[in-house]
């Protein structure tokens, strides 16, 4: 058993593509602290994804282990695996292709309460305000379309839903990426103020080195299914020791000065 909130051990997982074989995750190991945000860049098909996608066990790996909250992910049977999924959550690029988008915005965040047997119907109305007010939205918008409200809003009811049920670890999957400067502070700040309330951790998957390297504890570097390099953030970003890792800041011209300028 691990003291660590998630422990991935020699995760593989292979894909068939057109009658070939493609090597998605190629034994990767690694570990996250509660309240801790793990990021995880790499090149576009590296596996980081597919990574995120097997620790929520939307897809099943071929082979490893994965230890979450001290329990065996993998050998679950299916009371304690949706036990275990209210603890483990994720928010994604776009919520909109994960909701119905004519959803309403109270829809979308009653789904896991009632799912996991939070609130009595008569209790949730409540829960759900409370939550949009967590999140920094009015609870008015409760009655809206998902696909009325902006892209900022969306991504904060895709939030609330999330923190519905107190997990302890979320996956973001390039979770700001897809909005614009301004509004991805203002998600930023809100994740960081829910870490430091709740003690949630992060696995944070990005290709933005930048927004990596102010919100990251730790930084995990993937290329080809492998973990090819693991260290504090700024440290790697700054001074990335592996050929992934000096490619992608050799590709960020900011930062490449930044670091320049931060060494002198
Ligand atoms: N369901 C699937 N079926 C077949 N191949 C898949 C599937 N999911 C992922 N793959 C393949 O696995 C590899 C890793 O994909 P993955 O989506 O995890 O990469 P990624 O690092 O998230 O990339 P990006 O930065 O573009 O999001 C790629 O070669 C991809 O084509
Ligand atoms: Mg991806």
């Amino acid at each position: 058993m691990s003291a660590h909130l998630l422990d991935v051990r020699d995760l593989g997982k292979r894909f068939s593509r057109n009658g070939r074989l493609v090597t998605a995750l190629d034994g990767i190991s690694l570990t996250v602290a509660r309240g801790e945000t793990l990021a995880l860049v790499g090149p576009s098909g590296s596996g980081k994804s597919t990574l995120g996608r097997a620790i929520l066990r939307l897809i099943e790996p071929d082979r490893g282990e994965i230890s979450f909250e001290g329990k065996n992910l993998l050998g679950l049977n299916s009371a304690d695996l949706r036990a275990a999924r209210a603890r483990l959550q994720m928010v994604s690029q776009d919520p909109q292709a994960a909701f119905n988008p004519r959803a309403t915005v109270a829809r979308v965040i009653d789904d896991p309460l009632r799912i996991h047997g939070l609130g009595s119907r008569t209790e949730r109305p409540a829960m759900i305000a409370r939550l949009l007010e967590r999140v920094g939205l009015s609870p008015d918008l409760h009655r809206r379309a998902v696909h009325e409200i902006s892209g900022g809003q969306r991504q904060r009811v895709a939030i609330a839903r999330a923190i519905a049920t107190k997990p302890s670890l979320i996956v973001l999957d390039e979770a700001v990426s897809a909005l614009d400067v301004s509004v991805r502070g203002d998600i930023l700040e809100l994740l960081a103020d829910l870490q430091r309330d709740e003690n949630i951790a992060y696995l944070f998957i990005s290709h933005d080195l930048g927004v990596v390297r102010a919100v990251a504890h730790r930084v995990a570097i993937m290329d080809a299914g492998r973990i090819v390099e693991t260290g504090d953030a700024r440290t790697v970003v700054a001074d990335p020791q592996s050929a992934t890792g000096k490619a992608l800041v050799a590709a960020v011209p900011k930062l490449r000065y930044r670091a320049a300028t931060e060494k002198a």
